[in-house]
């Protein structure tokens, strides 16, 4: 059968779930104004982001709001000055917020930290003027490798309210993979802690640090600044290391916000990697913060008394945008978390939310499922009334886990918003609002100003009901404003970063991602659309399977036997077959009371057929208790394709091996 690169679609998930009548009369966006957002965005898309940039404070406005001269390298708001870090955080000493919680933070063992607006401001002058006393400036990078600590969010904010830029890594890289992402940035500065604590045990950073810093890499790294946090020995390298609070001791509460232009860059942030080698994203104040200001505030409808919990560690982009920024941006209150899920038993999320009557919860369907694994009566023992609106992100969330957040977390009352969006996109692009009706699956439509199209190969649009690749057909504020050391082709070893500066090739792997659909951006998923123009996210791109000519994406087979009451988790990957060309093999997790047997491999076969019908043929299942991840949560199915084919793996780095 012939294929224009159009997608099978198989799931069809025909309930729909309405808002309360009384959350969408106090809706900060209702129904009509929604409407009429879309219409002025669509007709002056440039006018409408004009009017979110205004919402915002500004040293110098724009000369334009959007240069496209340069396409696909737009720059929003040209001309412009500002600083990301003066609305999120100085702009509210001020206001009504000065003495209002902006961070809530508890400890694994269970210690507990609060600051007012005010608080946090003073504790980010201190560490500003450190940082400038260590020579660090306008456009230096900065690695922070920190578990989730309140020093973590002051350094990240110090660090951007001089100008300097930061860069994230996850607390659970490897010294490798560190080495790799300093050399990669070229990091003056290294923020550390000596150690954190996880699930029980105590797990010593620096000395990680230590070991990363060798080579060309440590001759980059002026100075490293650790927080004290698990109060474990620690080697401290005289005139290179410094302790955090002896730095921030002798330092004034006051420290000058450096003006910005628009497009100068806040942070540099590889992306998660699940089908190759992680790109290292970089995105500028400006835009960055409207696009984020905009979105955060529309999906989850803040409200003066909100406890915003976003689950994601700082170090993705998740954790830029919906904890630190979004939230302080809106001045609302974020919480931080410093440990494992599980911790002492599977209900420690639960009891965060009853204990800081936590108003909004945002996660990841990993999470979820990790959690539904134990049952409901973990979250019964707990005080959930205080949620009024859920969210997820990261991955297709599929009905049955969506209805088990829903229901069992949010008692059928929240509003469970799917947002679709990307290290690249910086902020939510596609999602419902709270007075949206909801499908299970879905993550509905693009939100105002927002243009996505569904296309086959050639580029054309694919009707409803047909999966397609998701383009992006407009830019939008918080696009990335490039790959950072972008020389473009394929390098190889990516974190070598040694090419940088190589001329006439730069900008290349950006350009890529507009090339193949001239001004459009290739978001790598497939996804479909149906009869409601509701958008349905079916994979990513390169795993999608083609068995005897059928084009299948992963999400839908993967929730079908999710659907199935002995699974838990599941991964598909596609396997070379004699008469199909492809066929599908399953990785299932069990719920903890399921057996593996022979019969159960026959019946969820036969599920999967029944859910699906005949095409998705399941050609082999094999059980497992863990599966391979990405550190923020994603399924690698390359990894397991790998195993399977007895290939090389390609670049692991960002594998998640602590489970
Ligand atoms: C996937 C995370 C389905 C998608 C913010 C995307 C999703 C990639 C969703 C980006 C969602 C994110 N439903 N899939 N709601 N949100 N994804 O860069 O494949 O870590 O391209 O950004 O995650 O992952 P990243």
């Amino acid at each position: 059968m012939e294929h224009s690169g159009t997608l099978e679609s198989l799931a069809q998930e025909l309930r729909v779930f309405r808002p309360l009548p009384q959350l969408v009369i106090e809706a900060n966006v209702n129904p009509q104004e929604l409407e009429s957002f879309r219409r002025q965005a669509a007709n002056d898309p440039q006018g409408y982001w004009e009017e979110a940039a205004d919402e915002l404070d500004w040293y110098k406005k724009w000369d334009q709001v959007l240069d496209e001269s340069n396409a696909p390298f737009y720059r929003w708001f040209p001309g412009a000055r500002c600083n990301i870090v003066y609305n999120a955080l100085d702009r509210h000493i001020e206001t009504a917020n000065k003495n209002k919680l902006a961070l809530i933070w508890e400890g694994e063992p269970g210690d507990s930290r609060k600051y007012t607006y005010y608080e946090l401001y003073r504790e980010v002058n201190r560490f500003a003027n450190a940082l400038r006393t260590l020579g660090v400036g306008k456009g230096d990078r900065v690695i922070i490798y920190m578990p989730p600590l309140p020093e973590a969010v002051i350094a990240m904010l110090a660090t951007a309210k001089i100008g300097a830029i930061h860069s994230l890594v996850f607390a659970g890289f490897s010294a490798k993979a560190l080495r790799g992402r300093i050399r990669d940035v070229k990091a003056k500065l290294v923020i550390t802690a000596d150690g954190f604590y996880r699930n029980g045990q105590i797990i010593r950073l620096k000395q990680t640090v230590d070991e990363a810093l060798v080579g060309a890499c440590a001759d980059c790294v002026d100075s490293m600044v650790v927080v004290h946090r698990a109060k474990v020995d620690t080697d401290m390298l005289d005139g290179r290391d410094f302790w955090y609070d002896d730095l921030v001791r002798r330092e004034r509460p006051e420290s000058p916000t450096e003006v910005m232009d628009a497009n100068d860059t806040l942070f540099l942030l590889h992306t998660s990697g699940t089908t190759g080698a992680p790109k290292i994203v970089s995105h500028c104040h400006g835009g960055y913060m409207v696009g984020v200001h905009r979105t955060l505030n529309h999906v989850f409808d803040i409200k003066p008394t909100d406890i915003f919990w976003c689950t994601a560690d700082l170090g993705w982009v998740t954790g830029h945008s919906a904890v630190l920024y979004g939230p302080l941006l809106a001045g609302t209150t974020t919480l931080l978390y410093e440990g494992h899920p599980n911790y002492p038993q599977a209900d420690r999320m639960w009891h965060i939310v009853s204990k800081y009557g936590v108003t909004i919860f945002y996660t990841a369907p990993t999470l979820i499922r990790m959690l539904m694994r134990f049952g409901p009566q973990y979250p019964r023992q707990h005080d959930l009334s205080t949620l009024r609106l859920l969210g997820s992100v990261g991955e297709p969330i599929g009905p049955e886990t969506w209805l088990w957040f829903y229901r069992h977390i949010g008692r059928g009352e929240c509003p469970l918003l799917d947002t679709w969006w990307q290290t690249e996109t910086g902020m939510f692009m596609i999602s419902p609002l709270p007075i949206s009706l909801l499908k299970p699956g879905s993550v509905t439509k693009p939100l105002p100003g927002v243009e996505v199209d569904i296309v086959d190969r050639e580029g054309n649009s694919v009707p409803p009901g047909v999966g397609g690749l998701l383009v992006i057909t407009k830019p939008w504020p918080a696009m990335m404003t490039g790959y950072f050391n972008d020389t473009g082709g394929d390098k190889g070893d990516e974190t070598s970063g040694d090419k940088s500066g190589e001329k006439g090739v730069e900008g290349e792997r950006f350009r890529e991602a507009f090339s193949r659909f001239p001004g459009k951006y290739l978001a790598g998923d497939v996804a479909k659309r149906d009869e409601d123009g509701y958008l349905w996210i079916q994979g990513r791109a390169d795993d999608v399977l083609n068995i005897a000519g059928h084009r299948l994406g992963t999400a839908e087979m993967e929730n079908a036997f999710r659907s199935h009451p002995a699974v838990a988790e599941a991964a598909i990957i596609g396997v070379p077959d004699k008469i199909k060309g492809e066929a599908a093999k399953a990785f299932i997790i069990l719920i903890q009371d399921a057996q593996p047997s022979d019969d159960l491999i026959l019946d969820l076969k036969h599920h999967m057929r029944k859910e699906l019908g005949p095409v998705a043929v399941i050609k082999s299942i094999e059980f497992r208790t863990t599966l391979p991840r990405t550190r923020s949560g994603k399924i690698l199915r390359r990894v397991l394709k790998a195993e399977e084919l007895g290939e090389a793996p390609g670049d692991l780095s960002m594998l998640d091996d602590t489970e």
